[in-house]
């Protein structure tokens, strides 16, 4: 990441508070930063604590950058190699769906050639009006990249989706973003060795609702699961990605099918069959709660915290590798394992009946899980294979080579 420059248009919320954290991550990248500050930002964040962080004066006025005759607001834009909104605001994301241009912020949005990333942060009121849902599907549209909101105790009071997403996820999905692989590649993607197949690639955790405003998670950002549908996609596979709430941005050129739970993950395999190959990376929760309440649960005043009735999953992996009729050609499960890794992995393959496990250690000391590498052991009936330390996205790449071996 070393080298590159990202143009930061922070606009006003009290979000803006996360700001100076997210500064400093991205200049610990090697990155450099060119703030924006519009005039609502100003009042939540000053110019100078973002000027002093950044290394570089924050921008503000539209009219009063003192190098305009030099390189111009265009230019700022242009300069980039990434555009991110953070905090992004209902009023920011309305301007950025109709092409407002009426501030220095606004402007550069839409002068620019970049891809933009935003990380929505507003009140959940604010966040669920029709119109702010409508500018949304505007901007998805137009490809823009989003992250969060996050659901959550808000400043305003109230609990539920407007939290602008931690600087550190912020920070994984401008690394995704940048990611070169992670953009269709123009030349291999119309032809190559998997042209006229399709795979479906899982990915991401699931989300088990408790109620409407909790669930049960876990730590998968999807960024292995990103990577290889990314990869299958270079070689010319059609690529059905079927991910769950992930962290990491799901990649261009596949046709994304987003689900949230492990029920839902399961269906929308089953919708996209038939497929030559399946690679469940996902990190599917192996359980739900049957008693999900369909109204907030409220403590009862007696100190008893509810009873959680839990019930298993299916378990995609091996439903897909038993079916007799769609059954893909090549079924390859990820086994995520702490200890024993190889004859955990085994048992695990033989258990779910597919042809290849990716194996890995997950262990919190490896770094894997959230992490930008990966040190994969892949398991296939002839035997295991060791793969040294390497990038998730260089895996991925291994991966779909051997995956086009294999289908021929
Ligand atoms: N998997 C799945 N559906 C589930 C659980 C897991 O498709 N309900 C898939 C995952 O996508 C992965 C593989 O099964 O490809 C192994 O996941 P892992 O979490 O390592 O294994 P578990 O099935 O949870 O087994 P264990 O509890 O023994 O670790």
């Amino acid at each position: 990441m070393t080298g590159k420059r990202i143009l930061l248009i922070i606009g006003g919320g009290i979000a803006a508070y996360k700001i100076p954290q997210l500064i400093r991550l991205i200049r610990a990248e090697g990155m450099a930063v060119t703030p924006i500050l519009t005039r609502a930002g100003g009042e939540f964040t000053t110019a100078m604590t973002i000027s002093v962080l950044a290394g570089e004066a924050a921008h503000e006025g539209l009219f009063d950058i003192s190098t305009e005759a030099e390189i111009g607001h265009i230019q700022l834009s242009r300069n980039a190699d990434l555009v991110v909104v953070a905090p992004a605001t209902a009023d920011l994301m309305a301007k950025m769906a109709q092409g407002l241009a009426d501030d220095l912020a606004s402007t550069l949005l839409l002068a620019t050639d970049k891809r933009v990333l935003i990380a929505p942060a507003m009140n959940v009121r604010m966040w669920h009006h029709p119109a702010t849902q409508r500018n949304l599907a505007l901007l998805r549209d137009d490809g823009i990249l989003m992250i969060g909101p996050d659901e959550g105790d808000m400043a305003c009071g109230e609990f539920g989706p407007g939290r602008m997403a931690e600087p550190e996820a912020i920070m994984a999905a401008i690394r995704e973003a940048l990611n070169v692989s992670l953009r269709p590649a123009p030349e291999t993607r119309a032809s190559g060795p998997l042209t006229g197949r399709h795979v479906i690639v899982t990915s991401g955790p699931t989300h088990e609702p408790i109620d409407p405003v909790r669930y049960i998670a876990n730590r998968s950002s999807g960024a292995q699961g990103a990577a290889i549908a990314a990869a299958l996609r270079d070689l010319g596979a059609r690529v059905s990605f079927v991910t769950g709430p992930a962290v990491v941005p799901a990649p261009e050129g596949v046709e994304v099918i987003r689900v949230e739970t492990a029920m839902q993950m399961r269906d929308a395999v089953e919708a996209a069959l038939p497929a030559e190959a399946a690679v469940m990376a996902a990190a599917v929760a192996d359980w739900r709660v049957v008693n999900s309440s369909q109204r907030k649960m409220k403590k009862d005043g007696t100190g008893q915290p509810p009873a959680l009735e839990m019930a298993e999953n299916p378990d995609i992996l091996a439903w897909v590798s038993g079916l007799k009729a769609q059954r893909p050609l090549l079924v390859v499960g990820f086994a995520a394992e702490t200890h024993d890794v190889i004859a955990h992995a085994t048992a695990k393959r033989q258990r779910k009946g597919c042809d290849w496990i990716v194996a890995n250690d997950v262990s919190p000391s490896t770094g894997i899980m959230g992490g930008d590498e990966n040190a994969v052991i892949l398991l296939r009936a002839t035997g295991a294979e060791e793969w040294p330390r390497m990038s998730k996205h260089e895996v991925a790449r291994r991966l779909a080579d051997e995956i086009a071996k294999e289908l021929g």
